[in-house]
């Protein structure tokens, strides 16, 4: 496994690949890995016959008073996860491999409206941030696929909308959301709960799981819907920053006909800031 940190050596990898005329899949990733990450690269395994992973703590992506400085940065340990799932390299760039020009001078790539409501609402410039660096790690890796995540739903609905946008010629795929036990979806933040919180936050799955099973039986008021779930999460012991019903294609407002429905939520437990969603297919 290649553990390359610049640009340089990335490009004779790429070369090398490129010459036997292997396809290239990226993972990007800010490490401290856990099983959704590990069945993200199964999944790019499916695609390419070279995977990539990368691991970059992308300082433009969180806002003032968020968690840069705090998020757990686990190098060693992923590195040992992914040798063991057998990935072909781990892509660590340093912030000038990232933002060759500097932060002040860098490129922002901006996806308009899709990023105004839910997660772009509650962290101003944070999609910017996310668009910025998978545009540029498209750019070094040139992968043909690269997999997100469905738990952060309307991230990769964003990084769609930018790649069908701007002809980038790469295949977007989600991978489907894989949880703990108890249904709480796996995250790097989940290690901001304590025990109890753990418990807690599992029910953030379970309210998403009876709003889709309202659904399904036909309930239409979604208004209704979503401000009964915020009351429950409220009692439960949330603060909730959103819970909405919306067309899974584009999170536009759902008439009562339309048949793929997301209902997607973010909420605050203790210290940590937990999403989570499911695609509900009437
Ligand atoms: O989902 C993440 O971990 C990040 O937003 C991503 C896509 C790696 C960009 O930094």
């Amino acid at each position: 496994m290649n553990v390359i940190h610049n640009k340089n050596a990335l490009d004779e990898l790429l070369v090398e690949w490129r010459h036997n005329d292997e396809h290239i899949a990226l993972v990007p990733t800010m490490g401290n890995l856990h099983p959704g990450h590990i069945s993200l690269v199964e999944l790019a395994r499916e695609h390419a016959e070279r995977v990539v992973v990368s691991i970059f703590v992308n300082p433009t992506q969180f806002g003032d008073g968020e968690d840069f400085d705090d998020y757990p940065r686990t190098l060693e340990r992923d590195k040992r996860r992914l040798q063991k799932v057998g990935v072909d390299a781990i892509f660590v760039p340093d912030v000038d491999t990232m933002y060759p020009f500097g932060l002040e001078d860098a490129t922002t790539v901006s996806v308009p409206r899709l990023t105004e409501n839910f997660c772009g609402a509650s962290r101003p410039g944070h999609f910017d941030g996310v668009t910025s660096v998978v545009a540029r790690l498209f750019g070094l890796v040139q992968p043909d696929a690269a997999v997100f995540g469905q738990k952060d739903y309307q991230q990769q609905l964003v990084i769609r909308h930018m790649s069908q946008d701007l002809n980038l010629p790469v295949q977007v795929i989600t991978g489907e959301t894989v949880r703990e036990e108890s249904g709480l979806a796996m995250s790097s933040r989940n290690q901001y709960l304590d025990d109890d919180e753990k418990q807690t936050a599992a029910s953030l799955y379970e309210v998403l799981l009876s709003a889709g099973t309202e659904l399904q039986s036909g309930k239409r008021d979604y208004e209704r819907l979503e401000s009964d779930s915020v009351e429950r999460l409220t009692e439960l012991g949330f603060t909730v920053d959103y819970f909405a019903i919306r067309r899974a294609q584009n999170l536009g407002i759902p008439d009562r006909d339309c048949d793929e429905l997301v209902v997607l939520t973010a909420a605050h437990l203790g210290d940590a800031r937990l999403i989570d969603n499911i695609v509900v297919t009437i």
